[in-house]
C-alpha cells in the first residue's frame, strides 16, 4: 500500500492544479470535506472526454459540480451534461459554481434520489459517469444499462473502496459489509453483462471502466 501511495504521488507530481475558479472550488471541496473526483482520476477522465467527444453526458453524484465543470472544460461546446445530486444544500452550491463560470446552459443539476430520477429520464447517454453512493450502484445499473447508448462509455468510481473490496465479507467490520457486498456484485454484474466490455483498473480509489458494445 506504501508503494502504491509513492506511485500515486509521483504521477500526481506530473499533473497540474486547475488554477482559477475552478482551482478555488476544488480546493473549497476538499476543505469542507466534500468528496471530489482524486486528481489521477480526473486526468482518465479528461482524455476519456477527448476521445469520445460525447455529446450527452449523465453524472450520478454532482456534490457541488467540480466534476461537472471539469468535464465541460474537455467536452465539445455542443455537450450537455446532466448531473444527480441528492443532497439540497450541495445542488445550492453546485448551481451556484456553475452560474459563477457561465456554465448554466451546458449543465443541469437535477436535484433528487438517482434510484427516483434515472426511470425518469429520457433518450440516451453517451458518457455516463457513476460517482454516488457506492453501495447504491448495483441498483442503479438496470436503468443506466437502459440510459447507455449503443457505444457509450460508463465510468464507475471508487470501486475499490479505498482496499477494502479485497477484504473477505467477514473481515469487513459489520457496518461496511452491505457495501462491500454490493461493490462485489456491482463488478460482477458488470463483467457478466454481455452488452459490456469492462476494465477495472486501479487508478485513483479504483474504477471500472465500461464499453457498451451492443443493445
Ligand atoms: C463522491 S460525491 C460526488 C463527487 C463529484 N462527482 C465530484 O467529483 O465533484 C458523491 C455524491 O453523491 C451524492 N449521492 C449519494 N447518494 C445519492 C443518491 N442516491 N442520489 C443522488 N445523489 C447521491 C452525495 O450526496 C455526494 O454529494
Amino acid at each position: 500500500m506504501q508503494d502504491l501511495e509513492r506511485i500515486t504521488s509521483f504521477i500526481n507530481s506530473f499533473y497540474s492544479d486547475d488554477g482559477g475558479t475552478l482551482g478555488e472550488i476544488y480546493e473549497n471541496a476538499k476543505a469542507a470535506h466534500v468528496p471530489v473526483i482524486r486528481k489521477e482520476t480526473r486526468e482518465l477522465l479528461k482524455l476519456l472526454l477527448l476521445m469520445k467527444r460525447p455529446a450527452n453526458i449523465l453524472e450520478i453524484g454532482t456534490a457541488v459540480g467540480y466534476s461537472a465543470l471539469y468535464m465541460s472544460k474537455y467536452a465539445s461546446c455542443h455537450t450537455h451534461i446532466t448531473t444527480i445530486e441528492m443532497d439540497g444544500e450541495r445542488v445550492k452550491e453546485a448551481e451556484k459554481n456553475i452560474q459563477n463560470l457561465g456554465m448554466s446552459g451546458m449543465i443541469t443539476v437535477i436535484q433528487g434520489d438517482a434510484l427516483k430520477i434515472l426511470p425518469e429520464l429520457t433518450g440516451t447517454y453517451d458518457f455516463i459517469f457513476m460517482d454516488a453512493a457506492k453501495g447504491q450502484y448495483i441498483n442503479y445499473l438496470e436503468e443506466v444499462m437502459r440510459l447507455l447508448a449503443p457505444g457509450g462509455i460508463l465510468l464507475s468510481d471508487n470501486i475499490l473502496q479505498e482496499g477494502e473490496i479485497l477484504e473477505s465479507h467477514f473481515l469487513v467490520t459489520k457496518r461496511d459489509r452491505t457495501i462491500h457486498d454490493r461493490m462485489r456484485a456491482y463488478l460482477t454484474a458488470l463483467k457478466n453483462d454481455s452488452r459490456l466490455e469492462t476494465a477495472i483498473l486501479s487508478v485513483g480509489d479504483g474504477i471500472a471502466l465500461s464499453v457498451r458494445t451492443n443493445m
